[in-house]
């Protein structure tokens, strides 16, 4: 292992077009802040954000060819773009134009002018007045109906939480309870969420691990995102991030965003082995499928819509400072656009580009291919050779994919992922937009997912004991460093752009990952033991794997908050987006209790209580 990383430092391109740090000095500075509050506080303050374009008022130009030379390196900020938040009302106090806007510009464009540079205005973020901001402060606009609803629904939350709690106390431990108000306590589902093991059933006992390898990933999208927040917001010193987006280990980040599709090949499996077990006793027909989205739909829907909801009402009312608006205000904007798509999950499909919380078209595909993936299992559970046809249709997939980024140029996120395309989000990226979230872009993984639970239960029913193959133990041993090295592999895969090339590598980036996930997953289901399987099957990690869903959906809203309402562009570094990742997800996971507590337990138990009193139950 070390070797291997000794080998890719030295690997480290050459810093090719970078410059000296004596020629970066007299570079304009990439981001500038003036103090909002002391602007805004003064009569007659001025406060406006923006970016400028940048042109030389002379040929030659040393500095501005320096400039653009700079820029034309994938892994740099476009350096002749200024981004800049200016307290125009102190900076230029005897400018006066005819709109804010254009007082904004000239004040910029007086101080570019000392470098021989002209600065135009390409986009505004805003203009705001002390008197705006006063009006705002002592009399807050009043509250709209979505807000109200907002608020409505959390004090029903509580109100059933209450009762459902009082009613288990009150009828004690052993009386024979109504289930859908005691689906409701808080005891009940603390006594849940806090469990070794939800089910006795040694069978689903076995898939303990699972809970460890959910907080990891979770832990490595947190971290992820907390780079990636720190990418998007005015930086104190911006060279640093184009420094470290060379580094080799840095793929980890850019390219393991591809985690996200163990996420999908687990949740398909543990979909058709559950299926799997249950046809064991009882018929199965297609007619189970609603009954199995609708269930899906009951542990989903309630935490991922309330709070969607709160990042369309409340979220953009909860801070300030320069960057709240063009960041939190922006996103809570778009929320609101787009809450409906959520509610049907096909916000991946319907304006992709305009993103409502980045996480969420995870939950869109999740759903998606949940239906389909149940469709699958519910047709080939029972017949004969399901696994052959499945890897059938895993080819045809993966086939499927490289076809399309054949014909539209899509390529894998290695090929668009440096520090200014991520600034905005992907946006005006299609490969992210139609590759990336979408459907099909997940379906290899769900197609691994199905065929897995497949084997390993025609492997259990066949009692075939594969801890006896001694042989087995080397690729399973090796299964975690390979999947290190083949996120890693994309350093020298982006080299690599021929459409062919690339539309080969659309086919396997994701489902060779899946499929090393996935034989660690069947090694560790069917008794290989190692030090993977005990580090991820330690008691600690059920509760919190149990609360992913809140953490998921919760860590964008508290980290962005975090960073956003910093009044000052921030000092980025290896500690800084640390320490933001530890206080996200330390806040993540305590918020998480509550909301897994009193709204996704107790929601999903009430709907099988109400709607699926027959069905058996699954985990
Ligand atoms: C940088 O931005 C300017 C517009 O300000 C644009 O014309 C130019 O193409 C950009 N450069 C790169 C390398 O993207």
């Amino acid at each position: 292992m070390a070797s291997l990383w000794c080998l890719l430092l030295l690997a480290l391109p050459v810093l090719a077009r970078d410059v000296t740090d004596e020629e970066y000095s007299r570079f304009p500075r990439l981001y500038q802040l003036d103090d909002y509050g002391a602007c805004l506080a003064r009569p007659g303050g001025l406060y406006c954000l923006g970016s400028f374009h940048l042109a030389p008022l002379q040929q030659p130009h040393a500095l501005y060819d320096m400039l653009q030379e700079y820029s034309s390196d994938r892994h740099h900020f476009n350096r002749t773009q200024l981004h800049r938040g200016y307290c125009v009302s102190a900076r230029c106090p005897r400018l006066h134009a005819r709109s804010p806007a254009r007082r904004f510009e000239r004040c910029a464009a007086l101080r570019a002018r000392r470098l021989a540079l002209r600065a135009s205005l390409a986009r505004l973020a805003y203009c705001r007045t002390h008197a705006q901001e006063y009006a705002r402060q002592h009399s807050p606009a009043p509250l709209d109906l979505p807000q109200k609803l907002f608020l409505y629904v959390l004090g029903a939350i509580v109100a059933l939480n209450v009762a459902g709690t009082v009613y288990d106390v009150a009828t004690g431990d052993h009386a024979k309870k109504n289930p859908v108000l005691s689906s409701w306590s808080v005891r009940g589902n603390w006594r849940r969420l806090t469990a070794s093991c939800a089910d006795g059933d040694p069978r689903l006992a076995a898939l303990s691990p699972l809970q460890g390898v959910r907080v990891l990933l979770m832990m490595l999208i947190m971290a992820t995102h907390s780079g990636c927040i720190h990418d998007m917001l005015y930086l104190y010193n911006p060279r640093w991030i184009e420094q470290i987006s060379r580094h080799p280990v840095l793929m980890i980040f850019l390219n393991g965003t591809a985690v996200v599709q163990i996420f999908v090949m687990l949740s398909n499996f543990l979909l058709a082995y559950n299926l799997l077990l249950y046809t064991k006793s009882n018929p199965i027909s297609l007619r189970l499928l609603p009954y199995i989205t609708l269930k899906r739909i009951a542990r989903i829907s309630p935490v991922y819509l309330l709070v969607t909801g709160y990042a369309a009402t409340w979220w953009a009312r909860s801070g300030s400072g320069p960057l709240w608006a063009p960041t939190v205000g922006a996103e809570s904007d778009a929320c609101r656009r787009k809450f409906w798509t959520h509610v049907f999950y096909v916000n991946n499909l319907l304006d992709p580009e305009d993103i409502c919380l980045v996480q969420t078209w995870f939950l869109a595909v999740d759903m998606q291919l949940h239906v389909l993936g149940a469709l699958l299992a519910l047709r080939l559970a029972r017949r004969p050779r399901a696994p052959r046809r499945l890897a059938r249709l895993l080819l045809a997939a993966c086939a499927l994919n490289a076809a399309l980024a054949y014909a539209f140029g899509w390529k894998s996120i290695v090929y668009f992922a440096y520090p200014s395309t991520l600034k905005t989000m992907y946006s005006g990226i299609p490969s992210f937009a139609w590759l990336y979230q979408a459907p099909w872009g997940s379906l290899p993984a769900c197609l691994i997912g199905l065929l897995l639970a497949f084997l390993h239960f025609e492997l259990q029913e066949a009692g075939v004991k594969v801890s006896s193959y001694q042989w087995l133990r080397v690729p399973y041993a090796l299964a975690p460093l390979l999947i290190v090295s083949w996120i890693l592999a994309g350093n020298y895969v982006r080299q690599f752009d021929a459409p062919w090339f690339t539309a080969a590598y659309v086919a396997l980036e994701r489902p060779v990952l899946s499929l090393l996930a996935g034989g660690i997953l069947l090694g560790m289901l069917n008794g290989l033991e190692g030090w993977l399987k005990h580090l991820m099957a330690w008691r600690g990690w059920q509760a919190m794997g149990r609360m992913s869903l809140s953490v998921l959906m919760l860590h964008w809203i508290l980290n962005l908050s975090l960073a956003a309402s910093r009044p000052q562009p921030i000092t980025t570094s290896l500690f800084s987006v640390v320490v933001d990742w530890a206080a996200t997800s330390a806040a993540s996971y305590a918020l998480a209790v509550p909301l897994t507590l009193m709204l996704e337990m107790p929601a999903a138990r009430c709907v099988t209580a109400l709607v699926l009193r027959r069905e058996p139950k699954r985990a």
